[in-house]
């Protein structure tokens, strides 16, 4: 069988060409890296576990009515997405203080925020994925304000979605990030939730212990990366039956 076209290589992920105008096939890696790849390793059975999480909260942020690029599960490491246009901006939201914001600010890890935060970070790995502000994205044209509008109804309405999805197995979103792409349908274009969501891209906390369950397992060297996200995937009733 003729192997696919690669599209583009990342850290964790691969997109190949789709079967269909339009669609690409997302490959999840069983690469973790932190820090802008100073530390990597790579962690059996990682993409198989992100595949899975990732078509969970794909799935029902679809049937809530919020648009991603999700369309179906292939394997155990492919998924099939729309293509769209990415918006080179990650979207923060946080609801606990955490990571660079803690750091930034000085508040301590932990300390519940009065109401979440939306922050932007530019996407360019040479530059580290600096924080930017509206003024920034509008001047250099990255995004429209409108865009920027969009974008934060979609990141408080997949913070919605999934604080409430995580409460319900006794874990705390502490913070996550999202990509945003643009999705053209004949002349209409509308924005849609991008990438992945998982484990490698949240703050995900027990509500009870404070165990981490996410890639800060990984960055802080806090144990076994692998089990943390099988104990989400669990929780979820998301287990991979093959994996
Ligand atoms: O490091 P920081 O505190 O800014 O990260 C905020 C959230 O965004 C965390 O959940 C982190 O996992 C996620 N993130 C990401 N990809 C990046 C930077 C941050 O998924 N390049």
């Amino acid at each position: 069988m003729a192997r696919r076209n690669k599209i583009y290589e990342g850290k964790a992920k691969i997109l190949y060409e789709g079967p269909e105008p339009g669609t690409l096939v997302q490959y999840f890696k069983d690469d973790a890296t932190a820090y802008n790849a100073e530390k990597h390793d790579v962690i059996d059975g990682k993409g198989v576990l992100n595949n899975r999480l990732s078509e969970f909260f794909m799935t029902g942020l679809n049937a809530v009515g919020v648009p991603t690029h999700f369309i179906r599960r292939l394997n155990m490491r492919e998924q099939l997405v729309r293509a769209c246009e990415i918006i080179p901006i990650e979207v923060v939201v946080r609801n606990v203080a955490a990571g660079s914001m803690a750091k930034r600010l000085g508040i301590e890890e932990g300390t519940p925020l009065p109401r979440p935060i939306v922050e932007y970070y530019y996407k360019d790995d040479a530059l580290g994925d600096p924080l930017v502000t509206e003024e920034h994205i509008a001047a250099f044209g990255w995004a429209s304000q409108q865009d920027m509008d969009d974008m934060v109804s979609l990141a408080l309405r997949v913070n919605d979605f999934l604080s409430g999805v995580m409460t319900a197995v006794g874990i705390r979103l502490v913070d996550f990030k999202i990509e945003v792409g643009r999705h053209y349908e004949g002349d209409f274009q509308r924005l849609i939730v991008a990438d992945e969501i998982s484990p490698d891209s949240c703050r995900l906390w027990d509500i009870q212990t404070g165990q981490r369950l996410d890639k800060d397992v990984f960055r802080k060297d806090l144990g076994n990366l692998s089990d943390a996200y099988t104990e989400v995937a669990r929780r979820l009733g998301v287990m991979p039956k093959n994996a």
